[in-house]
């Protein structure tokens, strides 16, 4: 085994083309016993229902080289049972979560030369998806669906790192009331695309979706979750019904009151609040994202500014990141059933 030779320290967030993936077809009413295979390309019905009516989910979960050389995932159990619900709510058939946990184990086994070293700053990216791949005419679920998982070596989501963003307010909805915003549907990303290209022609990092039902409370932007600290140093996290449960937002909330001691809530949170000064720390949480800290959020132009500013991560979400990442390298002891061990 040789590690790729990659500048790991120097890697976007982008896909590298790796050794193998893994794959499993759903067909006449059952997944077949999947594989690792070499081809990166997928030959498919011109009408297969991910191409005419978007039926497609997935996941992200990253693979980390620890402390002590070992190569372990974070808490992938539950990216199973969200790709699962996922698929339940676009009518496709849930990937079984066991195995679900054992096609991450060997894609991440099968490319171990691809995960970044301990120290590096970059992580492996874990993709699983799954789509409807025979062909659909009349709005209806496919009958057949390839269930895939690739990986990819990356580094920091928002160029710059820990670095403070700008992010903005958006006019666009991200996700309806009953819709399916709280999924991790391929749909949600497609609708977000002219918003973060418009928000990236602008300047800004990212866009903050507000409630679409009364367009007043705070949401989450296109790829994470988002994460307040108040002035009595209370971790407030915006809970909705149409935002997507992220891993890393409730693994946070456990890390906040039982390694920090701190109060935590879950709430609405109206943009009222934030623009009224209640707040000292923003940040945004995912897989993708970490923790990444929020200097300024535009509001049609007027400023709301965190006292944490612009140069470096406030202190709470500081202590936050170092836990979390603590954990996932190995550095600090982690909750029964969180880190996987792969090799
Ligand atoms: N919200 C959205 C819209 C996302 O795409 C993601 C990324 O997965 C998250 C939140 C964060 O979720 P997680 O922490 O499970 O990665
Ligand atoms: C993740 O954090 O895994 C995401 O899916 C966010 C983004 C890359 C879509």
């Amino acid at each position: 085994m040789a590690k790729k030779d990659l500048d790991w320290g120097n890697l976007g967030f982008a896909y590298h083309v790796t050794d193998k993936r893994y794959v499993s077809m759903y067909q006449n009413g059952a997944w077949d016993e999947g594989a690792l295979i070499s081809d990166d390309k997928i030959v498919m019905s011109e009408d297969a229902g991910v191409l005419q009516y978007s039926q497609s989910v997935f996941e992200g979960l990253k693979a980390y080289t620890t402390e002590n050389g070992h190569i372990v995932c974070f808490r992938p159990d539950l990216n199973a049972s969200r790709m699962a619900d996922s698929a339940r709510r676009l009518e496709m058939p849930a990937f079984p979560e066991d195995r679900f946990v054992e096609a991450v184990r060997q894609t991440v086994a099968a490319n171990a030369d691809w995960v970044p070293p301990y120290g590096s700053g970059a992580t492996l990216y874990i993709r699983p998806y799954m789509f409807g791949i025979s062909p659909v005419i009349g709005v209806k679920p496919a009958d057949d669906y390839m269930f895939r998982i690739f990986v990819t070596p990356v580094g920091p989501y928002f160029k710059g790192g820990a670095k403070p963003i700008v992010v903005r307010i958006s006019d666009f909805d991200r996700a309806a009331p009953r819709g399916t915003g709280h999924i991790k549907a391929g749909l949600n990303y497609a609708m977000s695309l002219h918003a973060i290209v418009d928000a990236h022609n602008q300047g800004f990092a990212e866009n903050i979706y507000l409630d679409p039902g009364t367009r007043t409370k705070i949401e989450e932007t296109g790829g994470a979750n988002i994460l307040f600290v108040d002035r009595d140093g209370v971790l407030v996290i915006p809970s909705s019904t149409s935002i997507l449960p992220s891993i890393t937002r409730r693994s946070l909330h456990y890390v906040a009151e039982n390694y920090l001691g701190m109060k935590v809530v879950e709430r609405e949170v109206t943009l009222k609040e934030v623009e009224d000064g209640n707040f000292v720390e923003c940040g945004l949480c995912g897989t993708a994202a970490v923790i990444s800290p929020i200097g300024k959020i535009n509001d049609h132009g007027r400023e709301i500014c965190f006292e944490s500013g612009m140069e470096e991560m406030g202190p709470v979400m500081q202590k936050l990141y170092d836990t979390l990442t603590g954990i996932q390298m190995g550095r600090l002891e982690a909750p029964e059933g969180w880190i996987c061990r792969i090799m």
